[in-house]
């Protein structure tokens, strides 16, 4: 996690390390498109897997932003993003230069396993540093909500709930009240087994498919309601260290999300006949006593939480349910932090 840092220009640049976190109770939906002010609470774990890592450097002689992603110039959707994220740093620090972004990712982009949320953490804590912004984790966290409303949670290691904040007030009391910070847990010793189902990139993405979702789904105010209930019930299971408890309560809340989305008009479906299949297993784990349970974002990857001891049978079944996918399994990592040479 990083803490305050002296409030000067890294000249050389900065580098950022982040990973994506999953969440246990989803954000899912906006009540401000502009400042990614979400309608939800919700709560994650960092992952000790899928690190981005990201390197800011401001170049005087540029007139625009470059962005490299795996390599790769970035174009459209994700140069947007970057260059209208970096226009916020920009603005807050009171300097014009542009920079050049090389970013790479270990964890397939755009498929539902949490890209953006490692790549805008790693984004903001390597651009707060380059342009000398000084802020403290909290701040690290308002700002990376701005680039994607999941990464404010990846600036936190382990678990970490987003504040949705109050809905009274100006745009900068609502901005100010809208970040992450750790939760509590007790002796809670977690894993995520995460089957990649497909790598490939989602057709809508999640933010259109939020948007869509808030617009057009009957089921969406229910579902935010009863969110806010499974946030309570999470936090007092996650204080007694209560695995089951944790699991049953994480499970319904995605399942929930999905029935919002499969209730949008026109639906948005990310669950595959793949991602059923290794529902099915998760259930039949169950039955032989194994507290396993599943949840799925934005495309049809399943993670499967359970106790850290039981991790390798979980991933075994779930293997034998996704022949030939690769299954990996994810503790709770570290929050977003600058590495080597550029401190
Ligand atoms: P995911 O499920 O992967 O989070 P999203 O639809 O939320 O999918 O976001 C995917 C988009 O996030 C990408 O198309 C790209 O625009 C952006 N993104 C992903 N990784 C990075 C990164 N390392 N740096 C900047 N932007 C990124
Ligand atoms: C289903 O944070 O990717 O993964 O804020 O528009 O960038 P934007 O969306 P994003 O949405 C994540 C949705 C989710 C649930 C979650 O991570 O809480
Ligand atoms: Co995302």
């Amino acid at each position: 996690m990083p803490g305050r840092r002296p409030r000067e220009r890294c000249d050389g640049g900065a580098t950022a390390v982040a990973h994506p976190n999953i969440a246990l109770i989803k954000y899912w939906g906006k009540r401000d498109e502009r400042l990614f002010l979400p309608w939800t609470d919700s709560l994650s774990m960092t992952l000790d897997i899928f690190p981005t890592t990201t390197r800011v450097r401001l170049d005087a002689a540029a007139g625009q932003d470059t962005v490299t992603l795996d390599g790769v110039p970035a174009y459209g959707q994700t140069l947007r993003r970057v260059t209208a994220f970096l226009g916020l740093v920009r603005e807050r620090a009171g300097l014009r230069q542009r920079a050049v972004v090389q970013s790479r990712n270990t964890v397939p982009t755009g498929a539902g396993l949490a890209s953006s949320a490692g790549g805008f953490a790693a984004l903001a804590v390597a651009a707060a540093a380059a342009y000398g912004l000084g802020l403290d984790a909290r701040g690290l966290s308002r700002l990376a909500r701005r680039g994607s409303g999941s990464a404010s949670r990846s600036v936190f290691g382990g678990f970490a709930l987003w504040h949705a904040g109050d809905a009274a007030g100006t745009d900068a009391e609502a901005d100010l009240a809208s970040y992450a910070e750790p939760v509590p847990t007790a002796g809670l010793d977690a894993a995520l087994v995460v089957a990649v189902l497909d790598a490939g990139p989602k057709e809508v993405s999640s933010r259109a498919a939020m948007r869509r979702t808030v617009a057009t789904s009957p089921l969406y105010r229910p579902w935010a309601r009863s969110s806010g209930e499974d946030l309570a019930e999470m936090r007092a299971a996650l204080l007694r260290g209560d695995l089951p408890a944790v699991g049953e309560i994480a499970e319904r809340n995605a399942l929930g999300m999905h029935a919002t989305m499969l209730a949008a008009r026109p639906a948005v479906r990310y669950l595959s006949p793949a991602t059923l299949t290794v529902l099915d297993s998760v259930l039949q784990l169950r039955r032989e006593g194994v507290a396993a349970y599943a949840t799925m974002d934005a495309g049809p990857n399943v993670k499967v939480l359970c106790a850290r001891a039981d991790a390798q049978r979980v991933a075994g079944v779930v293997r034998a349910a996704a022949p030939g996918r690769a299954v990996h399994i994810a503790g709770p990592g570290p929050g977003a932090r600058l590495t080597g040479g550029d401190r």
